[in-house]
């Protein structure tokens, strides 16, 4: 859907306001996600995207309520489909899993069942949501889920075990389980990483397919700038448990307000450059990355998280995190330097550092 079409919505499947995740397992605690409100409209797809542990999945885990209860704080509130996800009993919670909302994660094997076929898996998460369906005609539902995940040999493949499936199968495999109970929302955590490229794309152009047909709502956890571009309506850029900029695909793409954001994209574009110059036979290849390293989650600095790797960081960046500030009608970010006529006008897309 639109960018448009998102504004105009009425209400939002996904409501996140101030989401708070603290794991406090280790000797201090790590505060994970920090301060996160997103919305998403129903048929929208955001992606979220950032560098590793910047606190995608532990986002995407707290609209299940999949972190451990004993070790992990988590405030703030989180709506889905006009459920109070975080005030759900525990019999409610279960209904919600699959039914409400479901997840589809980066490594099948890990969340499919090892013991159990996967039609067995599908039938059995059909028959615990709807208990009046019967097993014959869940199965008939396993074998059209098949069918529109295009898996071929649908009915020999419903008992196949998941070690007996290929990576892509699999994925497919685990899409249909997700769909299985109709869920409103899907969360994709990284879905294609671990496959090879062109078995990556055919997810991709299934999945949204898929989100069309259904009208689904999807969070789409991505490290990929592409894969975000060619999945979403809109784009959150996560730094540090944070979201530092939002908005339409076209806009924080065009005109990147974050210098976060803007060094994201130029590390790809630099990854372009270079995959072409091998290409072309240039033997080494200078890669442009982002300088400096993530930041220790247990010992945050007061003010942005970014600014210790920023080149455009002035005294004002290590006093106080910046608030998000409105820059178009759908599109935020947090950087103090925003108000500045010098940073707006400057090439956002500057590299910050250079290294072999
Ligand atoms: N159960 C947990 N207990 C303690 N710390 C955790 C737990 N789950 C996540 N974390 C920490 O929270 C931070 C954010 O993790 P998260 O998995 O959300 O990162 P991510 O953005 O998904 O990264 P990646 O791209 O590598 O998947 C990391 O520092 C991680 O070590
Ligand atoms: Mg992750």
């Amino acid at each position: 859907m639109s960018a448009s079409s998102y504004q105009n919505s009425s209400k939002p499947v996904i409501e996140v306001r101030d989401l708070n995740v603290t794991f406090t397992a280790g000797a201090k605690p790590v505060r994970a996600v920090d301060g996160v409100s997103l919305q998403v409209a129903s048929g929208e797809t955001l992606a979220l995207i950032g560098e590793s542990g910047s606190g995608k999945s532990v986002t995407l885990r707290s609209l299940l309520r999949l972190h451990p209860p004993r070790s992990s704080r988590i405030s703030g509130q989180v709506q889905v489909a006009g459920m109070e996800v975080l005030g759900l009993n525990a019999n409610a919670l279960a209904d919600y899993r699959g039914r409400v909302c479901s997840m589809i994660f980066q490594e099948p094997l890990l969340a499919l069942d090892p013991v159990y076929s996967v039609g067995d898996q599908i039938v059995e998460s059909i028959r615990k949501h709807e208990p009046t369906v019967t097993r014959t005609q869940a199965h008939a539902r396993a074998l059209e889920l098949f069918e529109r995940v295009r898996i071929p040999s649908p009915e020999r493949r419903l008992a196949a075990f998941p070690h007996e499936m290929s990576g892509g199968m699999r994925q497919r495999a685990m899409i249909a389980l997700a769909l299985a109970c109709k869920p409103q929302v899907l969360l994709a955590d990284e879905p294609t990483t671990a496959l090879d490229a062109t078995v990556q794309i055919q997810i991709l152009l299934l999945l949204r397919e898929l989100q069309r047909e259904l009208g689904l709502s999807i969070i789409f956890v991505t490290h990929d700038m592409g894969a975000a571009v060619e999945m979403a309506d809109r784009i959150a850029v996560m730094y540090a448990g944070r979201i530092v900029e939002m908005g339409p695909v076209r806009d924080v793409i065009r005109h990147p307000q974050h210098p976060y954001t803007a060094a994201l994209l130029e590390s790809r574009a630099g990854m372009e450059r270079a995959t072409d110059a091998l290409n072309e036979g240039h033997a080494r290849v200078r890669l442009l990355a982002i300088g400096g390293a993530p930041p220790d989650l247990t010992n945050l600095p007061p003010g942005c998280a970014f600014a210790p790797r920023c080149m455009y960081a002035q005294d004002a960046c290590r006093v106080a995190a910046p608030d998000a500030v409105q820059v178009s009608a759908e599109h935020t970010a947090r950087c103090v330097r925003l108000g500045a006529a010098h940073w707006r006008d400057a090439p956002v897309a500057a590299p910050l550092a250079t290294s072999a």
